[in-house]
């Protein structure tokens, strides 16, 4: 490997880190730069699918062991997990006998063993930290821009302070907004920038010695969703069981305001100041069950915009030696828990390609490659990797939004036809979980040959 050899990584997310750790325990060098001064993840609970599981242990099974250190299984008895996902009506009751007919059981899916945990994302962020060298990390980084200065020069990175720095490739994993797919599609293109769903997510983390007298310890301890029309609640465990992680997802036909800076579609804020008060209203004629839940939120709560990249999939993840991973390239509304753990898929895929790019640097002599050699090498790989990954991705970011309509009643081909959502919810919720990951890196392998041979 070339002395200099340097793959920067923008953005120190879940998907930065991770990648960042997969490619450090192949022996990549590696630069993380980060925009905050600090690590931080939000005060609210994520979980992890069996495909997420699976390519973190491929990554590094330290990754693995820092979820466990930081996950809640469901289920009373925690050695004896209750790995089942759970939808119900939470809208229709009969006010005479509310006890006897709210919230029913509409379905229930097997996730696997552990199959769905929740983690408090800053405590798992924490975690991830630790596993990364200080060395190797610039934080308070803002990237915005690369320079391609041809194909026997190394890339130069631009930062908000004035600063560049040079790589040999770069990863954006700069997230939802990512300024790195800004500079691989052009700020005026609009697939540059995500999309209202229409949907916003109200977020809380409530105590569970509220929230027990409340739901009762099964419906606390276990992972439920209440479904209902044009809403859904989602709710399950987190840090050891103490908190509730509640998500509850409310239609906003109303455009979420932009603020017109450089783009009419750059967005200052995808949160907004919101109170229990509107989702009182909101849920007034739901059932009991799902009403209580509500009552246990606080006055005030912050709303989140759910915006995507479905509208305007993106035509390309690469641009020569800079490629997108996570959110950056993929975006999803979270209504198959899936975006993170396709984001780990990401980081898998790009580990496998440095590793096949390193073996060919092997077969070429060593130290002995030029930087056109290198450069070749590393978008022959990115090339393989534009081939191999958007498709899944993309179909995730789809269906995400059908799920959504699913759990709201609304998918056409479903509506409310519980036996047929299941079906539905089944087939996609399998295709996520139980992806053919040996599948995905032949097919990764195999690419990148084709493009040498080709280049
Ligand atoms: C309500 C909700 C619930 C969800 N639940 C789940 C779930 O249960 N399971 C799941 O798998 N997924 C879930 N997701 C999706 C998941 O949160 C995201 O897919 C994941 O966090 C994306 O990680 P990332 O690292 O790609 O991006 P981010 O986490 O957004 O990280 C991007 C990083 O890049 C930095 N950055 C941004 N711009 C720049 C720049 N110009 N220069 C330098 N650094 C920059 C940011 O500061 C940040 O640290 C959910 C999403 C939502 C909204
Ligand atoms: C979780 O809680 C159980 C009992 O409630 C306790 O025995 C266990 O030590 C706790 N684990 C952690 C990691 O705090
Ligand atoms: C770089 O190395 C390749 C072989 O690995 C060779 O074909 C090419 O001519 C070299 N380029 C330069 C500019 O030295």
């Amino acid at each position: 490997m070339p002395a200099q050899f340097n793959v920067a990584i923008v953005g120190g997310g879940i998907v930065g880190l991770v990648t960042a750790i997969g490619l450090q325990k192949r022996g990549i060098p590696i630069k993380i730069y980060e925009q905050s001064s600090m690590f931080r993840e939000l005060g609210a609970g994520v979980a992890f699918t069996a495909n997420a599981m699976k390519c973190m242990e491929l990554l590094d099974p330290g990754i693995v062991d820092a979820v466990n250190a930081v996950a809640t299984p469901n289920g009373e008895d925690m050695n004896n997990p209750n790995d089942y996902m759970r939808y119900h009506d939470g809208y229709h009751y009969d006010p005479t006998d509310p006890s006897n007919t709210d919230d029913k059981l509409l379905g229930l899916l097997f996730s696997g063993y552990k199959g769905f945990q929740g983690c408090h994302r800053a405590h798992l962020l924490d975690k991830l930290v630790k596993m990364v060298p200080e060395s190797v990390v610039d934080l308070g980084h803002r990237f915005v821009g690369f320079e391609d200065r041809g194909p026997d020069k190394k890339l130069l990175l631009r930062f908000q302070d004035g600063t560049t720095a040079e790589a040999d490739a770069i990863i954006g994993c700069d997230g939802i907004k990512s300024k790195v797919r800004q500079a691989i599609l052009g700020v005026s293109n609009p697939a540059s920038y995500p999309q209202f769903s229409h949907k916003v997510a109200y977020r809380a983390l409530v105590p569970m010695n509220l929230v027990i007298p409340v739901l009762g310890t099964f419906k606390a301890l276990n992972m439920h969703l209440h479904t209902g029309p044009r809403a859904h609640v989602l709710h399950f465990p987190v840090v050891n069981q103490t908190l509730l992680n509640v998500v509850i997802f409310v239609t906003q036909e109303e455009d979420w305001p932009l603020v017109d800076e450089e783009h009419a579609s750059v967005l200052r804020s995808m949160t907004a100041d919101g109170s229990r008060a509107e989702l009182d209203a909101v849920f007034e004629s739901w059932g009991p069950t799902v009403r209580s839940l509500v009552g246990l939120l606080p006055d005030k709560m912050v709303k989140w915009a759910i915006f995507d990249l479905h509208d305007r999939p993106l035509p390309t993840y690469v641009c020569g030696r800079v490629v997108l991973a996570g959110d950056a390239a993929h975006a999803s509304s979270p209504h198959h828990g899936g975006g993170a753990g396709v984001g780990v898929e990401d980081a898998l895929a790009l580990s496998k390609l440095f590793e096949i790019v390193c073996e060919s640097i092997k077969l070429d002599h060593d130290q002995d490659i030029n930087q056109s050699r290198l450069n070749a090498l590393l978008e022959a790989a990115f090339n393989a990797y534009d081939k191999v990954r958007p498709p899944r991705s993309q179909w995730l970011v789809k269906s995400s939004r059908e799920a959504c309509e699913i759990y709201e009643w609304a998918y056409p081909d479903t509506k409310d036809d519980w036996a047929k959502c299941m079906v539905e919810i089944e087939r996609r919720s399998h295709k996520l979980w139980y992806f053919d990951i040996e599948g995905m890196l032949s097919e990764l392998e195999m690419e990148y040959r084709k493009q040498l041979t080709r280049g």
